[in-house]
């Protein structure tokens, strides 16, 4: 294959509340892990798949995705994207796109690919924030209003070119919560292609409702 994608889906999902992991979470009679992986195959970018899943969870995923390799992930995000780095094979582009944007849609992933083919080592999908920013101390007091127009609310999938995604996780401490952060940190520079509304990612029971509103739009 040409491309990578590590798919770290190993979080527990705290914020969701559910009593299973996120990735494994029914969207209408699949995963969500399901969902993001055949997402991923839709977008025909030549791409080998390599899930990483809670430990105890690997041969359930290997049965629910056997188009994709699998593997045991870790207490961080970070940590599981190094063990899915580590069981890929050694294509020169290396996307990282997170199991909980099962609705991205091709087009996004084409983008990212197509950025790295043409030169940019870290590539990013980021969207312009609607919201107006405040900034506030502890006691909910706003210091300032910030300017939203340079700011982009960042997405996956992020994509890389190997040597770029691998140098960018030899020096992680702990801090970034994305993988271009780490890109960042080490003076990559990380280029932002247009995201999409439906990149977003399911963090909370309201996101859960929307995906599963999204899916009953579809199916209708
Ligand atoms: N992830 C992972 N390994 C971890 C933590 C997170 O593979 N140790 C993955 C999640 O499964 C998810 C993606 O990283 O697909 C983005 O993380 P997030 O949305 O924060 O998911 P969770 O960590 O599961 O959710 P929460 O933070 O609410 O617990
Ligand atoms: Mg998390």
């Amino acid at each position: 294959p040409l491309t990578s994608v590590i798919i770290p889906a190993a979080g527990s999902g705290t914020r969701l509340g559910l009593d299973q992991p996120k990735a494994f979470v029914d969207l209408g009679g699949s995963t969500i892990l399901e969902r993001c992986v055949h997402g991923v195959l839709d977008a025909d970018i030549n791409a080998e798949v390599v899930v990483v899943v809670p430990a105890d969870l690997v041969e359930h995923a290997a049965a629910l995705v056997p188009s994709a390799v699998v593997v045991a992930g870790g207490a961080h995000r970070s940590e599981s994207v190094r063990a899915g780095i580590a069981v890929s094979g050694n294509a020169d582009i290396v996307l990282v796109h997170d199991a909980a944007r099962p609705f991205t849609p091709p087009r996004v992933f084409r983008a990212v690919v197509d950025a790295v083919l043409a030169g940019h080592r870290a590539v990013v999908p980021g969207l312009p924030v609607a919201d107006t920013l405040k900034r506030v101390d502890g006691s909910g007091r706003v210091l300032d209003t910030v300017d939203r127009e340079p700011l982009r609310a960042i997405q996956t999938p992020q994509g890389f070119t190997r040597d770029a995604l691998i140098a960018a996780h030899a020096d992680d401490s702990g801090l970034a919560t994305d993988d271009a952060g780490l890109a960042e940190r080490i003076g990559i520079d990380v280029h932002v292609v247009a995201g999409d509304p439906l990149a977003f990612k399911i963090t909370t029971p309201w996101d859960l409702r929307i995906a599963r509103d999204l899916v009953q739009e579809v199916a209708r």
